[in-house]
């Protein structure tokens, strides 16, 4: 397949009510051909529940789905021409693989001739050539979630959903897979939309990624826009790994944090309730060389933990108020580690000095200077 079949989505409004719960709340969304889009929330803001409108399995109660230029609401899932992989892989336990991954092509009454070409073609893509005639019994986890894949690809989907695929593998795999999902894709050339929970998932594999809360769309951007510019203090403390401390704005481009004043190179709009957000790799320590505009928190080491990949501080700032940071634990960092009752000062440059409203709460209806 190449780049030319795959095809764009257009969510339209949808809103979606099971009795008194809105699943969904007044969705639009437009999805680029070829682009690998990510839903990301917490359990239960909605995202099953618009892939499955994309899947054909929810009928909305209002709005529309469009693929391409067809208007897909109402069409039943068989006819929609997706390629879907959940996170329980679903493949048939009696059945070989390569009996497993022709199953769609039975189910679409495709020429029995072309069979063994594209079973062998797909089970090539997710580098399980030769597996035609294993036992699904006789995989392991990572296998049988390929087998799966390969199920989904092997009538050369334009599109391609998935659910959750790869939560039920352990970590190390999931990170292989992630990988291979990306070189998929881009072999591919098709549109995915992709559910995770896993805010480490979604930035890694997506182009971009739709945060979902409560049945409503909070934020749609590629993974760097969701991490440095995020919309609220809900997309700031679901991105990565942060801090939230209740700031007051001075001006367009200063805060005032506790008795200090910290600059942003953003401007800063006025609301009723701000937030600095700050990214534990994103404080350094002051070593003095610095250049003077930086933004300075005196601070006491509470605790040094070595954690591996990376050193965490946990620092306590002058009002007795938490932070903390990491750094990679390189030669050089290791040697800097702080003894317990250090005081030390922590830089923050106002390129990192994100302050975000508070999720929910509304800006001030007069204008504030
Ligand atoms: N078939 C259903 N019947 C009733 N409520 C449902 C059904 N499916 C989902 N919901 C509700 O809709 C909301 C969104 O669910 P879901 O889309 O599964 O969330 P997610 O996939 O983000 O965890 C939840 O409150 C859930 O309980
Ligand atoms: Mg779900």
């Amino acid at each position: 397949m190449d780049e030319r079949d795959s095809v764009g989505v257009s969510i339209r409004s949808i809103s979606k009510r099971y009795g008194s719960t809105e699943a969904l709340k007044d969705i639009t969304l437009n999805i680029e051909p070829g682009e690998f889009m990510s839903l990301l929330g917490p359990s239960g803001s909605g995202k099953t529940t618009l892939l499955g409108a994309l899947g054909g399995f929810v009928m909305p109660s209002s709005g529309s789905v469009w693929v391409g230029d067809q208007d897909m609401t109402y069409m039943p899932p068989h006819k929609r021409n997706i390629g879907i992989v959940f996170q329980s892989y679903a493949l048939f336990p009696h059945m070989s693989v390569g009996e497993n991954v022709a199953f769609p092509l039975r189910a679409r009454r495709l020429p029995k001739s072309t069979w063994p070409e594209r079973v062998k073609q797909a089970l090539a893509m997710v580098e399980l050539d030769g597996y035609q005639d294993r036992g699904v019994s006789q995989l392991s986890g990572g296998q049988r979630q390929r087998v799966a894949l390969a199920r989904a690809i092997v009538f050369e989907p334009r599109l391609i959903l998935m659910d959750e695929p790869l939560s039920a593998l352990d970590k190390q795999l999931r990170e292989t897979m992630q990988i291979e999902l990306r070189r998929l894709h881009r072999k591919l050339g098709a549109t995915v939309v992709y559910v995770t929970h896993d805010q480490r998932e979604a930035l890694t594999m997506s182009d971009r990624v739709a945060i979902l809360k409560d049945g409503e769309l909070v934020q749609i951007g590629a993974p760097e826009t969701l991490h440095n510019n995020p919309k609220d203090s809900f997309v700031a403390s679901f991105i990565g790994d942060s801090t939230l401390l209740p700031v007051t704005r001075i001006d367009e481009h200063t805060v005032q944090l506790g008795t200090h004043t910290l600059r942003s190179a953003k401007p800063i709009a006025p609301h009723a309730e701000l937030l600095l957000a700050i990214q534990t790799e994103k404080l350094l320590i002051d070593d003095g060389l610095h250049e003077p505009g930086i933004n300075r928190l005196p601070c006491r080491v509470v605790e040094a933990v070595y954690q591996g990949d990376s050193l965490r501080l946990f620092l306590e700032l002058e009002d007795g108020t938490s932070i903390s940071m990491r750094q990679p634990s390189h030669h050089t960092a290791l040697q800097k580690i702080p003894p317990l009752g250090e005081r030390l000062s922590v830089v923050l440059h106002p390129e990192d000095t994100i302050i975000v409203p508070r999720a929910g709460c509304a800006p001030p209806a007069t204008n504030v200077a």
